[in-house]
């Protein structure tokens, strides 16, 4: 394998004129350029990424923090990351906290010991932004976030509380009174940004949803959504319909449904917020609020890239529309009387 040593002596120049060349640090004459750029063909060199971030100041790496690699939701907003990063030639380091809020602090200081050229807080705790170190001066973006969140550093996100009121809207059209919420992890202000549009609009509608009908699921989990759910659905047998703070919760609810015997959407609707892609595949088909997960990823890295060559570039909207994705899982609410037994965790009916 050939080094920068093989091409400065066929060139007939120093090695430090060749990393000069290399790098467009600083001016070389365009004869040696070119001798230079034949030696490079000549010997198929092919410099380290190391010497390269030696040499430039930059790693050509971007690094992704995800609470929860699992959720099919960061999958797809990964690969857009990774697809819009590559095609501006940065490479892509990615950190799952495993949904551990303690994991962040050291995965954030993993990504700058990196020198990654730019941080994308993916979907974290709202504190994450508060692990950057004092003097990074490297860019950050917060994705999937409040801006309330973000410590003053640029957010893409999508309009949750938007996404909430059109949620409400959906289920009282189709004639529910009787509605329920799977709210989420009760610490993360996109939760409570979704679960406010939600409320505020079914005050709206004359449905104020009491306290006695809403459970925060723990965590942004199939398994949290089914024990919210089982919990729910035993206490409130009157509800016609629930709304669940992600599709992962809501898959959890259609679970603790057929457990209980409940059918979906017959006597229960359910319906979901970020249309992953199993959505359209789980029975029912999950009706959900759609998050454009693919343009959160690229915009998220074109405000990585804009900050770290600005330049006279788009301005980046920061918000992203939110809509609504009909599918089976809801329906008209159920015209005559309500079952009027509660039931056990056991799925026994109680009179
Ligand atoms: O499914 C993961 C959830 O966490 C999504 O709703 C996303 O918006 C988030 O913050």
């Amino acid at each position: 394998m050939s080094t920068i040593n093989d091409v400065a002596e066929l060139a007939g120049v120093s090695v430090t004129t060749v990393s000069h060349a290399l790098s467009g640090k600083r001016p070389v004459a365009i004869e040696t350029r070119k001798r230079i750029a034949d030696a490079v063909e000549r010997l198929g060199y092919q410099p380290s990424q190391l010497a390269i971030a030696m040499l430039t100041g930059r790693t050509m790496t971007l690094g992704a923090l995800v609470p929860d690699i699992k959720n099919p939701f960061f999958g797809e907003l990964l690969s857009a990351v990774e697809s819009a990063a590559d095609s501006r030639g940065y490479g892509t380091i990615v950190s799952s906290t495993e949904l551990r809020r303690d994991h962040e602090r050291r995965q954030v200081e993993m990504l700058c010991a990196k020198q990654v050229d730019a941080i994308l807080l993916i979907g974290c705790s709202d504190d994450a932004a508060g692990f950057i170190p004092a003097g990074w001066k490297a860019p950050v973006v917060v994705v999937d976030q409040m801006p309330d969140s973000s410590q003053g550093f640029p957010t893409v996100r999508s309009d949750h509380e938007r996404g909430g009121r059109i949620a409400a809207d959906h289920l009282c059209q189709l004639g529910h009174r009787e509605v329920g919420v799977l709210a989420g992890p009760p610490t993360m202000l996109v939760a409570a940004a979704r679960l406010h549009g939600f409320l505020d609009q079914m005050k709206t509608h004359g449905l104020p949803v009491p306290r006695t009908r809403r459970i925060a699921a723990t965590q942004f989990t199939l398994p949290s959504g089914l024990k919210a759910a089982h919990s729910l659905l035993t206490r409130r047998p009157e509800l016609t319909a629930i709304f669940c703070a992600n599709d992962l919760i809501a898959y959890g609810a259609l679970h603790a449904a057929s457990e209980l015997d409940i059918d979906v959407p017959r006597d229960l609707s359910v319906i979901g917020f970020d249309d992953i892609f199993v959505s359209s595949m789980v029975q029912p088909t999950l009706t959900t609020i759609h998050q454009e997960i693919t343009e959160l990823g690229r915009r998220s890295v074109a405000l990585a890239v804009q900050a770290l060559a600005p330049g006279d570039a788009q301005p980046i909207d920061p918000l992203l529309e939110v809509s609504l994705v009909v599918r089976s899982s809801t329906a008209t609410a159920r015209t005559q009387d309500r079952p009027t037994q509660s039931r056990t965790m056991n799925n026994e009916v109680k009179r």
